[in-house]
């Protein structure tokens, strides 16, 4: 494949875009460099470039596109909704139908609020929980990535761990020090952290399907046992749904394992690929936000009519369950082929995979935590993710990322993966 002209665009969006990309994942950095290649359009299950190559997409934009690009029912609410005119900056009849709609869907959010991204999301349920306790201080699992407010950047997964920035700079000690961080599916660290800072934890925020060091599941018990912890600690729990809402059906992570924490942050396919973030959760813990109480929050472009619309658009079409049976199947197809790929030639991968959403890592151990998905091999994955590339695969360039299958691939497209992954592993290791 020739990348001239993504090299061309690339070197002339860094005189002018820092680093030449908008996001530091976007960047090859963690996967030893190389010119991000430079996309044009989009549609279903594929990319095209800039020098006209054509891609099997499994990025999905990091997330959000589970219908895969430019779903006809979704482009079609994008546009009426800018032929109503985009923004109004008051309420409409969208956010209502939109919040009933996650309601619904989500019986645990008995009141909701629209942000703009997951990153918002999340900030703000660590402010209501505050507000909410009196307290201070919030756990969150090592490796969760939970957007880049400050007080989340600390011991944060996939983007901040690919380029080596375990704790970003211009982070205050003070706000660090009100973070603390265990391990992912480690309950005693857990009970003894909050033993250890009685009275002071606020909340306790997990991802509750890790999917920012590769796809982690919680171990049976995990999070019910998260929730009555920290519950008996006087702490609230935030489950951080922005991966994993939608994702794996039509519904929470929550109620994939029958949980009930007290606040979600939502994010990624509930803007159906427009921005979006959403939190909410229990009413007396909600009540505390304004206009209603003491806890600010705001937004000129909350719940902007486009993103709603887009976002109502996209849960219509995830409402026919044999969306998420077929993504399931067609994921369970690459683990299994992904497996045989590597087997055949000797090399030691272990592949976590939930539904459509599979990480490959390179080492013979299970990955149930940060840690262990530290010392799986970075080279490895590097050399799997340019090879891929090299014959029209894209999958994220980071170790730490997912593979996610969208309702627009084909059995076709995960045959021609599959085929593509045996050359690809026959090339690296024979
Ligand atoms: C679990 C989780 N929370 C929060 C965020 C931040 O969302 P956003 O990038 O929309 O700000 C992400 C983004 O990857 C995420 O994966």
């Amino acid at each position: 494949m020739e990348f001239s002209e993504s090299k061309r665009w690339f070197e002339r969006s860094e005189q002018a875009i820092l680093g030449g990309v908008n996001s530091p994942s976007r960047s090859f950095k963690a996967v030893g460099g190389g010119i991000p290649i430079v996309m044009k359009r989009a549609y279903g299950a594929y990319f095209e470039d800039v020098d006209g190559n054509t891609f099997i997409d499994y990025l999905g934009a990091y997330g959000p596109l589970v219908l895969g690009h430019a779903h006809p029912h979704v482009m079609q609410a994008v546009r009426q909704a800018t032929e109503d005119g985009i923004l109004y900056g008051t309420p409409t009849p969208w956010e209502v139908e939109f919040a009933e709609t996650l309601q619904e869907a989500i019986p645990d959010l008995e009141r909701v609020r629209f942000v703009n991204s997951g990153t918002e999301a999340v900030m703000t349920t660590l402010r209501v929980a505050r507000g909410a306790t009196g307290r201070n201080k919030i756990v969150k699992f090592a490796g969760c990535y939970h957007g880049h407010s400050d007080a989340m950047l600390v011991a944060a997964g996939s983007g901040p761990s690919s380029i080596g920035i375990p704790d970003s700079a211009g982070v205050t000690p003070a706000t660090a020090s009100e973070i603390i961080t265990v391990p992912y599916n480690d309950v005693e660290a857990l009970a003894s952290t909050l033993e250890q800072h009685r009275f002071e934890i606020a909340a306790v925020l997990v991802e509750p399907i890790v999917g920012n060091f590769g796809i982690v599941a919680p171990q049976t018990g995990f999070l019910q046992q998260v929730i009555d912890l920290s519950h008996a600690a006087g702490a609230l729990v935030i489950f951080d749904e922005v991966i994993t809402a939608f994702r794996f059906h039509y519904g929470t992570a929550a109620q994939m394992y029958d949980v009930h924490p007290d606040l979600y942050a939502l994010g990624k396919i509930i803007g159906g690929g427009l921005p979006i973030g959403a939190y909410g959760g229990k009413q007396v813990v909600m009540e505390r936000v304004a206009p209603l109480g003491p806890v600010y929050q705001a937004g000129t472009m909350a719940g902007n009519p486009a993103s709603m619309r887009a976002g109502l658009a996209c849960l219509e079409v995830l409402r026919q369950p044999e969306i998420y049976e077929r993504m399931n199947s067609f994921g369970q197809r690459l683990e299994t082929g992904l497996h045989n790929a590597a087997q055949r030639v000797g090399a030691q991968v272990t592949i976590n995979r939930v539904g459509g959403a599979l990480t490959v890592f390179f080492g013979s151990q299970p990955v149930v935590n940060y840690e262990q998905a530290v010392r799986t091999s970075s080279e490895e994955f590097a050399a799997l993710f340019h090879a891929l590339l090299r014959r029209g695969i894209f999958i994220a360039p980071s170790k730490y990322e997912a593979w996610f299958v969208s309702a627009a691939h084909s059995e076709g497209d995960i045959t021609k993966t599959l085929q593509i992954v045996d050359a690809t592993f026959d090339e690296l290791y024979r």
